[in-house]
């Protein structure tokens, strides 16, 4: 029991002093690790914390320089994206693409040559066709937006249906550059200039003058089809010598003229000198032909008094063939021109 008390007591005090001194120990030891611990701890975490910094320092480089080329990357791609962009957005500047521009443009009304080369004046017309259209976003760049805003243009001006005599062709409806008529062919009559007409107005021509001819009154026929290029080689002279708005109220612009149908033609007599002239109107030629012209199926075209409406000065010479000859004579009877007529 005592030993066991001992034992117990013994063991207990003795334990209880060994323990004691254990703990006090332990306690020192831990203590002692502990703060050997805690100051190697202490240490090691700023070390860490230097590591840290450091460590952050060279993420901080690493990502400085990170930022440095993915900015550059972006930067670059960004460029990339923009060249893209506008690469696709600009219609390649072919000769094809930039003559298609320019008769574009000059459908639209603003005059550029047609050469099919991308130069100043082309660049010029085409900033100003963008801004009266406001399509201000990429002032000179020819785009798809550009583009589309000419093909709508276009198709309003230019006359569906080319293969009808009453086609109107004026300062508002125009020809394609490459249109050249079917069936022309030389007009057999007395002329000054070889020139032709499409077979239906040549053989009304020929009737015409002919018929005349029996009357006493000799005409003669100064000039009927007149190509694109041949358009604009004239009225290229008339600008050089009168400027643009002069020249275009008395030669058609390229597009723009009934000559290029094959069924307008201008006539003279021998009084005239063979040329052509406000003083025309003075002759009995024309006196004869205004008072037979529908009988053939022609009109006077630019009539006096009415340049409001044609645009251009009046032309005694000027006749169009339209075919039918209840409408020519209803034209001329009424002293109307032929928008006035289609208008109606
Ligand atoms: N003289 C007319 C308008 C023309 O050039 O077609
Ligand atoms: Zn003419």
């Amino acid at each position: 029991m005592f030993k066991k008390q001992k034992n117990g007591i013994n063991k207990g005090v003795i334990d209880n002093g060994d323990e004691i001194i254990k703990r006090y120990l332990i306690g020192v030891l831990i203590f002692g690790f502990g703060f050997v611990f805690l100051g190697c701890s202490n240490i090691d975490e700023n070390k860490i914390v230097d590591n840290k910094v450091e460590i952050e320092k060279e993420i901080y480089i690493i990502d400085s320089e990170n930022v440095n080329i993915e900015d550059k990357i972006k930067k670059e791609k960004d460029e990339i994206i923009v060249t893209k962009e506008k690469t696709q957005e600009e219609i390649e500047l072919s000769y094809e693409n930039v003559y298609w521009l320019q008769e574009s443009l000059k459908i639209a009304g603003f005059y550029t040559v047609l050469d099919g080369l991308y130069g100043p004046d082309t660049k010029q017309q085409l900033i100003e066709f963008q801004k009266t259209f406001k399509l201000g976003d990429n002032l000179g760049i020819y785009d798809d937006k550009t583009k589309n805003k000419l093909k709508e243009i276009r198709n309003l001006k230019i006359p569906p249906s080319l293969n009808t005599n009453m086609i109107l062709i004026n300062k508002n409806y125009f020809l394609e550059s490459k249109y050249i008529p079917n069936n022309l062919r030389e007009v057999n009559v007395p002329k000054f200039k070889y020139m032709e007409l499409k077979n239906d107005a040549a053989l009304k021509v020929e009737e015409m003058f002919n018929d005349a001819k029996k009357e006493g009154y000799t005409l003669y026929f100064n000039s009927g089809y007149r190509s694109y290029e041949y358009q604009e080689k004239i009225f290229n002279i008339r600008v050089k010598n009168y400027g643009f708005n002069e020249a275009q109220k008395v030669i058609a612009i390229p597009g723009q003229s009934e000559h290029q149908t094959g069924l307008a033609f201008d006539v003279t007599c021998k009084s005239m000198e063979y040329g052509l002239g406000k003083e025309f109107e003075d002759t009995d030629e024309f006196k004869w032909l205004i008072n037979n012209c529908y009988k053939y199926g022609f009109i006077l075209r630019y009539k006096k008094d009415k340049e409001n409406i044609t645009g251009y000065i009046y032309e005694p010479w000027h006749y169009r063939y339209i075919g039918d000859e209840k409408i020519a004579k209803y034209i001329m009877e009424k002293d109307m021109v032929f928008e006035e007529y289609l208008n109606e």
